[in-house]
């Protein structure tokens, strides 16, 4: 009986392996037929990454799996992940739009599914134990089927390094040549990519150019700007340059056509779940392009109260996918809180692309709450500025009264 602390009791179990063909998850699905006799079945999901995925599914039988499922969820990512968190206007701590956050809970509930079908009784995943998505793998699969068991090989076996895991490969023809010369590690989907490790491990060191997987860099972006138009249905955009498109063609057209003018590069250091700040490089062109267009469509047609209650409630909701709680009674609620402000998402709005920006050029709604009339300081204005007077008076009466006991206070200071 293998003892490996956390992997006690595996022998002969039947474990479906969230396999991304990279080198963890290979030396994953080696090692526990080896050490515990298991049999594998892998599952990977293609959520729109760029890398060439074809020949996934040859790789994990050479790997000895049992079964190996790949499965095409580009259109539920897109429709049911990513629109979501835009209409959310889910960004972790302002600024990351949740590529790889609100991936796992996908990939998560595929592996229950193919679990299920395949009678396993554990499911894996390759995450480390100081990261993010092993709490979002693990919680994703727990919600949807607490009996699972739940392993993370990576956090209890031998290997130290990647170094000690291209050695095992080696030892048993393993093929890896791909993944040992990048020096980075990266995570993609149609949201975004995700990059660290190497050289971005120094925060005061700007990132190399090669670190970009997707975007061009803004210095090297065309000379002239480039306008594009989005339209929006309930706060789902719909239309690119006046023409329907599904969810997927849109966010693969937009990673390309604003990555090119170097949009959606961004460079952080943020708080992982986990307590550790840890600095991560984004390229998010579509995910921030349409951020933007969706955010100046609110502008104008969600009242103040309800955009100031939302923009709060936009970072409870960035916080809980990237906590890994998809699968919550909170993600429901407040996902009905941003349905029912989206009723008014509608019309079109124009961003200029230049050199890494986006600038606002026009925004058009049949919800608009823009009244000329009441903004114009012309001769059309039909606002009632004598109110102004008594609105003023009575708005800074906290503020009068205070003064007024201040006054007092220092009367009495100056008598005694
Ligand atoms: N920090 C990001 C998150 O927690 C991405 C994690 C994966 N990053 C990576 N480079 N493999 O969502």
């Amino acid at each position: 009986m293998n003892n490996v602390n956390g992997l006690g009791g595996l022998e002969g179990a039947r474990i479906a392996l969230a396999f991304s063909g990279g080198l963890d998850t290979s030396v994953i699905a080696s090692w526990l037929q080896e050490e515990f006799g298991a049999e594998i079945v892998t599952v990977s999901g293609d959520l729109g990454q760029e890398k060439e995925l074809r020949g996934i599914t040859e790789k994990a039988y050479q790997l000895g799996a049992k079964a190996a499922y790949f499965i095409d969820l580009k259109k539920q990512f897109a429709e049911d992940f990513c629109f979501r968190a835009l209409k959310a206007g889910a960004l972790y701590e302002g600024v990351y739009p949740l590529a790889t956050a609100l991936g796992r809970p996908l990939l998560a509930k595929t592996l229950v599914e193919i679990a299920r079908k395949e009678e396993c009784t554990v499911v894996a995943h390759g995450c480390t134990g100081k990261g993010n998505d092993q709490v979002r793998f693990d919680a994703g699969v727990w919600a949807l089927a607490p009996d699972l068991r739940v392993i993370a090989p990576v956090r209890h076996w031998p290997f130290k390094s990647r170094e000690d895991e291209i050695a095992y490969c080696a030892e048993r023809g393993i093929p890896v040549s791909a993944t040992k010369a990048n020096p980075y590690s990266i995570d993609e989907n149609l949201w975004g990519t995700s990059i660290e490790c190497g050289v971005l491990e120094d925060p005061t060191v700007a990132p190399p150019e090669d670190a970009y997987q997707r975007t061009v860099s803004p210095t090297a972006a065309p000379d002239k700007p480039e306008s594009i138009t989005i339209t929006f249905d309930n706060g789902v955009p719909i239309a690119l340059n006046e023409e329907k498109i599904g969810a997927v063609d849109l966010i693969r057209m937009l990673n390309h056509l604003a990555g090119e003018h170097g949009i959606g590069r961004l460079d952080m250091i943020e708080n992982r779940l986990v307590g550790i700040k840890s600095r991560e490089i984004y390229e998010a062109p579509g995910a921030t392009l349409l951020h933007f267009a969706h955010t100046e469509l609110e502008r104008i047609t969600l009242d103040k109260w309800t955009a100031h209650a939302k923009a709060k409630l936009s970072q409870d909701y960035a916080e809980l996918v990237y906590n890994g709680l998809w699968f919550s009674p909170l993600r429901t609620a407040l996902d009905a809180f941003v349905d029912a402000t989206q009723t008014r998402v509608n019309g079109t709005v124009v961003v200029e692309m230049y050199k890494g920006n986006l600038r606002i050029l026009s925004r058009t709604s049949p919800n608009s709450l823009y009244d000329k009339a009441l903004a114009s300081y012309t001769s059309e204005d039909t606002f009632d500025h004598a109110a102004g007077e008594g609105f003023s008076k009575i708005f800074s009466l906290p503020l009068r009264t205070l003064a007024r006991t201040v006054e007092v206070v220092e009367r009495e200071q100056e008598i005694a």
